[in-house]
């Protein structure tokens, strides 16, 4: 039993984590009941039970459809300090967690309330929790750019309280060139970028990704592997590539976990991080993808440690810092 003990007890970085994947459903029923809500299943099974998916469209209706219940500034709270207690208790010491505004003011919620809620949260989380966190707001591929750049603008008095900006949601049929302009402008304020690419997406959204929106980071990427000179480029430039084996499980990105590229990414000297992506959804916290993938893979505690330093250094914490995790 060594090497699963390793992996959990590792001090590890999360990077791609979707706060409003992490809403548990029971969570999601008691915020349900507070706000004076109904959800259209009858319980906690039931709505488990919807959690099948054949690929990434299902699984976000199914997504939205649970973030209705976030109303308050209270909502948001409760929701990322869930996540924050399961994270250290997973040996987590850093987290860049995603959340999306655009989803909220769509409901009526604006954007204030979403920050400053998780952002409370990650302040105390340091305190209480000794894990530190910060935040990325996805804009949403599937609407305009401009409803991004207005997304941009409802958060930019809050610009202290973020590290940067990515790209989530439907990814097919939306590339990243769709928003050139608007992540030159989070550039210019001073966010770090990152983007979804390569999920389901081919190798052509991860290329764009870098030279049409400069992202520092790869958020998936595991569509890299059919494109020879694309690894190439992203094992020279040691671009970071945040995988989520069972989310890409469970959104049929490949049909068994045994058949993930996880271990060949690692063979090809990629800087592949491991990560939950939305862990109430697919299955489990990120230990729960370290094990898991580790097992149908038959990696070793050399792999353990090279995951566990690429998420310190694929991380925006500052060098400083790095060194101390490496
Ligand atoms: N939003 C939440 N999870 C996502 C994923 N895996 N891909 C794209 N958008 C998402
Ligand atoms: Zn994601």
């Amino acid at each position: 039993h060594r090497l699963p003990d390793l992996l959990k007890r590792l001090p590890k970085a999360e990077l791609h984590m979707h706060i409003e994947g992490s809403l548990e459903p029971e969570l999601m029923f008691a915020l349900a009941a507070r706000n004076g809500l109904s959800l259209p299943y009858a319980d906690v099974a039931a709505l488990k039970k919807a959690y099948v998916f054949g690929n990434l469209q299902e699984f976000l209706d199914v997504y939205h459809a649970g973030t209705q219940v976030l109303r308050t500034e209270q909502d948001f709270y409760d929701m990322t300090w869930a996540y924050l207690e399961r994270a250290a208790a997973d040996h987590v010491v850093h987290t860049e967690i995603f959340f999306d505004t655009q989803t909220h003011t769509g409901h009526g919620v604006d954007t204030d309330t979403v920050i400053n809620g998780l952002h409370r949260a990650c302040v105390d989380a340091r305190s209480q929790l000794g894990i530190s966190a910060g935040l990325i707001l996805c804009f949403l591929r599937h609407l305009s750019q401009a409803e991004a750049f207005e997304a941009l603008e409802q958060a930019t008095p809050h610009l202290d309280k973020l590290l940067g900006v990515g790209l989530a949601s439907s990814e097919l049929g939306h590339p990243p060139e769709k928003f050139t302009e608007v992540f030159a402008k989070a550039r210019q304020l001073g966010l770090r970028l990152v983007a979804h690419a390569g999920e389901e997406g081919p190798p052509a959204y991860i290329w764009s990704a870098l030279d049409a929106l400069k992202v520092e980071r790869i958020d998936h990427g595991v569509q890299a592997l059919k494109d020879p000179a694309l690894v190439a480029r992203l094992v020279r430039e040691q671009i970071p590539l945040t995988v989520c084996p069972l989310s890409n499980l469970k959104l049929c990105v490949f049909p068994t976990l045994a058949q993930h590229n996880l271990g060949a990414m690692l063979q090809a000297g990629l800087v592949a991080t491991v990560n939950s992506d939305d862990p109430a959804y697919f299955g489990g916290y990120i230990n729960e993808n370290f094990t898991q993938t580790f097992a149908a893979l038959g990696l070793s505690s050399q792999h353990a440690y090279q995951l566990a330093s690429n998420s310190f250094e694929a991380s925006f914490i500052d060098a400083s810092a790095k060194q101390a995790y490496q």
